[in-house]
């Protein structure tokens, strides 16, 4: 079976949250699995630096007025065959969403050039079975595909975020190529605009989402607008849980770690927190409960529910660590935090791979307070390296972390904390009772460790739901 991936960021050369992860280990899963995946993105600078030697397969001419195209073939390190679509007017800087002026021509041409690969192949041999889009950027190849009608392959679309829709102005339809009879609710149209989304949701065979709880509440109030949309698609929509890739999250091998650690030894993970309270400025004591947060800095995160219960985290001697970055006003408010707390909070403003591996291998715990939560990668990261998840029990979070209530506990099941309130009070009484653990009963807390860094995470049990979902596809 041959796949063509197509999606906006691929790790680790392009990144802005969860869907690069995505992008670069699902398609190593599927290949493991037997499934011959290859992936189109947009040739960004860092792309066409990492997917030496590049060879020009296909002229496209001047695509959506960006002048110009071509879709280039390479290989990434990890082995991965990728295509670029050539198309510097586009795609010039490595912020995939930062050009807002160009944002739908861009992705519209990304997503003409799946469609065309999908309908013509390479040239040189190879031409999918099945297209599978993610996320709102490509959303429209599933559409220009079905639009041109057979002979076409299958099409599938993930959902790894409702929040972001697509929506632009509706006098762009000509110069998307698309027909002005798919401007109505059955096609592109949302709101008397075109929904990039909205027409994958519309037009694709077949439709996921990271995780099975996120596929029943976006069913609901969670579908911010399309749940009409989903319910209509609901026979089609699968909810298919992220993996961790592990030869990428692994404390036993990771070299930004201080010392490696696995499960046994989890002793070894107290230089990891040392160095940390040290170098992010916190009070370098080995005894404080260190509760850490890595995040885009985006409403849906619930971050200003920690902000809301920072006098609470003071009151009780509770450390925190923060890396994130995003909307201006929970920078200000946190690094604002920082300056109150100083050696309590500490805030670290930006993009750091390195220091994220830091965080999830010496904190104590992580905070997940998200308000949405479709998948959640970090929750399942700091599970892999010892810190111990506190969620809100949302989406993907409540699929992946069970609470620690005392059955749990005593049945050996518990590998973190929830809470199902999206508010400061509910956030508190979770984070009083991970104390509560963490300061009385150590042993108890250790197990909990423990379990967390036991729990099956690889991407293969999701590979293979991937590859039964897309048999269906090709079946019907
Ligand atoms: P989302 O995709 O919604 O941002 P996920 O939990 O699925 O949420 O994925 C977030 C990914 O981005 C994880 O790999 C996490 O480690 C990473 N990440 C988020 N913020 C930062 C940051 N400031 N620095 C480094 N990595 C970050
Ligand atoms: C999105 C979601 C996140 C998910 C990620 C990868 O960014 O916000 O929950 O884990 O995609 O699917």
């Amino acid at each position: 079976m041959r796949v063509l991936f197509t999606g906006t960021e691929l790790f680790p050369h392009v990144k802005v949250g969860g869907l690069a992860d995505v992008m670069a280990a699902l398609p190593k899963a599927l290949r493991a699995q037997g499934v011959d995946v290859r992936v189109l993105l947009p040739g960004y600078p860092a792309l066409k630096r990492a997917a030496v030697p590049l060879e020009p397969l296909v002229a496209l001419g001047d695509l959506m007025g960006g002048g110009e195209a071509r879709i280039l073939l390479g290989r990434c390190p990890a082995g991965l065959p990728i295509y670029l679509l050539d198309q510097p007017a586009f795609f010039h800087t490595d912020t995939p969403y930062a050009a807002a002026g160009t944002l739908p021509l861009g992705f519209g041409a990304l997503s003409w050039a799946a469609a065309h690969l999908g309908r013509h192949g390479d040239g040189h041999g190879w031409c999918p079975d099945l297209v599978h889009a993610h996320d709102w950027p490509t959303g429209l190849a599933p559409a220009y595909l079905a639009l041109a009608g057979a002979p076409r392959p299958r099409t599938a679309l993930t959902i790894h975020n409702l929040a972001y829709q697509g929506l632009f102005p509706a006098d762009l339809l000509v110069p998307l190529g698309l027909p002005e009879d798919c401007f109505t609710p059955g096609g592109v149209e949302f709101y008397g605009r075109i929904g990039f989304l909205k027409a994958g949701l519309m037009y694709a065979d077949g439709l996921t989402t990271v995780s099975p709880t996120y596929a029943q509440e976006i069913l609901g109030p969670a579908g911010l607008g399309l749940e009409g949309v989903l319910q209509h698609r609901n026979g089609s929509l699968r909810g298919i849980l992220n993996g961790v890739d592990e030869s990428v999250w692994d404390p036993a091998r990771d070299p930004h770690l201080p010392r490696p650690f696995d499960r046994d030894h989890l002793e070894a993970r107290r230089p990891g927190k040392l160095d940390l309270q040290r170098s992010l400025g916190l009070q370098e004591a080995p005894e404080a409960f260190l509760v850490a947060v890595v995040s885009r800095f985006a409403g849906e995160k619930g971050l200003d529910l920690v902000l809301e219960a920072l006098p609470w985290f003071a009151g009780h001697g509770i450390q925190l660590a923060v890396l994130g970055q995003g909307e201006a006003d929970l920078e200000a408010r946190f690094l604002a935090a920082s300056r109150l707390h100083p050696g309590q909070v500490a805030v670290h403003l930006g993009y750091d791979e390195a220091l994220s591996h830091r965080i999830y291998g010496g904190a104590d715990a992580l905070l997940v307070p998200s308000r949405h939560e479709p998948c959640g990668l970090t929750q399942m990261y700091a599970m892999r390296y010892g810190a111990v998840p506190l969620v809100r029990a949302t989406g993907g979070l409540a699929d992946t972390v069970t609470d620690a209530t005392p059955e749990a506990l005593k049945a050996d099941r518990a590998t973190g904390f929830t809470f199902l309130e999206p508010d400061s009070a509910a956030l508190e009484a979770a984070l009083g009772r991970a104390l509560g653990l963490f300061r009385d009963h150590p042993a108890a807390w250790t197990a909990l460790q423990r379990r967390g860094m036991a729990r099956e995470a690889g991407w293969g049990p999701s590979a293979r739901a991937y590859l039964a979902f897309y048999e269906k596809l090709l079946r019907a």
